[in-house]
């Protein structure tokens, strides 16, 4: 913990997060950790000092924004013990994707505020304004006896990244659009790139999960943004959600590491099918080059989406090599 942040001022900074942009009653803070008036005072210093931007009148307390110095403290402090990692917090940096994989061999979260060379899949480029997005990279370890496929991690992230929306925003269902977007009403809020390395001297390989997710990005970010975004982006404010990115953080890990490890893969399936954009729906997927055309029947969590096209033929499409084609 940085020297100078103690476990209350990140229980209060935690009751903050919770309320999402509401104000919280200061007799709460001081029945709920038996603190006085003066050690809160003493805590929202400190958060202001690294970074929070806090409202406070007499009786109540609201939290504009948590800043990027309490980001690490405050996850290493509250996230369960299977999400704990080594957290790394960057105002700029290329990639957070390459952050993570140049020290895989460890187990690690890394954010950016911004990213100078922020990537998506198959090569795509990623952009963020600074300030405005969800960025971060982390490591799984694949199991040796089961070195799960890449389709496997994207599915079972996407389903996580679905369900912690919902459960912090109570908005349902959010969908996926096979194999890694996250939509909301038709538009993309979020994105995951998966890749593997094998770290040297280490028996199994690793997956590094890069996720983006849109939460402060407006419309004025958009109208300066590629114009082939603006029809198809969302993001947290414009969807009127006003969650702190260092909550929304917290949820999406937690869940991505739940999903991760659950022996459950089959209700996890499930879940994937009631969220999936393209049921029974016709689609040109590009595959290997190829382009195909069929219907969307189901999802083989390990070898990706299982498409019977026009000719008749059932094929299993995997998300390392295959996109949809948009319509
Ligand atoms: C996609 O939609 O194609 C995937 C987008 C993944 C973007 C994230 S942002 C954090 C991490 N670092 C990157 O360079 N990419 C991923």
């Amino acid at each position: 913990m940085t020297a100078d942040l103690k476990p209350i001022d990140l229980d209060i900074l935690g009751t903050l997060l919770n309320s999402n942009g509401q104000p919280v009653q200061l007799d709460f803070f001081l029945q709920e950790f038996r603190a006085t008036q003066k050690s809160v005072d003493h805590s929202l210093e400190r958060l202001i000092r690294h970074g929070c931007v806090i409202e406070r009148d007499m009786h109540t307390i609201r939290l504009i924004q948590a800043g990027l110095g309490v980001w690490k403290d405050y996850l290493q402090h509250t996230l369960p013990k299977q999400s704990r990692r080594s957290v790394e917090v960057y105002q700029t940096t290329a990639s957070t994707q390459d952050r993570v994989k140049a020290q895989a061999n460890q187990s690690v979260v890394i954010f950016a505020d911004e990213q100078t060379a922020g990537r998506g899949r198959l090569g795509r480029q990623w952009l963020a304004p600074k300030g405005v997005g969800l960025l971060f990279s982390m490591t799984h370890k694949l199991p040796r006896d089961r070195p799960d496929s890449i389709d496997r991690v994207s599915f079972l992230t996407a389903v996580a990244l679905a369900q912690a929306i919902e459960r912090i925003t109570g908005h349902g269902p959010v969908q996926i659009r096979w194999p890694n977007d996250i939509y909301v009403n038709q538009r993309k809020l979020a994105g995951i790139l998966v890749e593997t390395v094998q770290p040297r001297g280490a028996a199994n390989a690793t997956a590094v999960i890069g996720i983006g997710i849109n939460v402060g990005l407006t419309r004025d970010h958009l109208a300066e943004m590629p114009a082939e975004l603006r029809s198809r982006v969302t993001s947290f404010a414009m969807l009127g959600w006003p969650i702190d990115r260092l909550h929304i953080a917290e949820k999406v890990i937690a869940q991505i590491d739940r999903n991760l490890h659950s022996p459950d893969v089959s209700s996890l399936v499930d879940e994937w099918r009631s969220r999936n954009l393209h049921r029974e729906q016709t689609l040109k997927l590009k595959s290997n080059g190829q382009t195909i055309s069929g219907t969307v029947i189901d999802l083989d969590p390990d070898h990706g989406l299982i498409v019977r096209r026009d000719t008749g033929e059932i094929v299993h499409l995997p998300a390392a090599t295959t996109s949809v084609l948009d319509s």
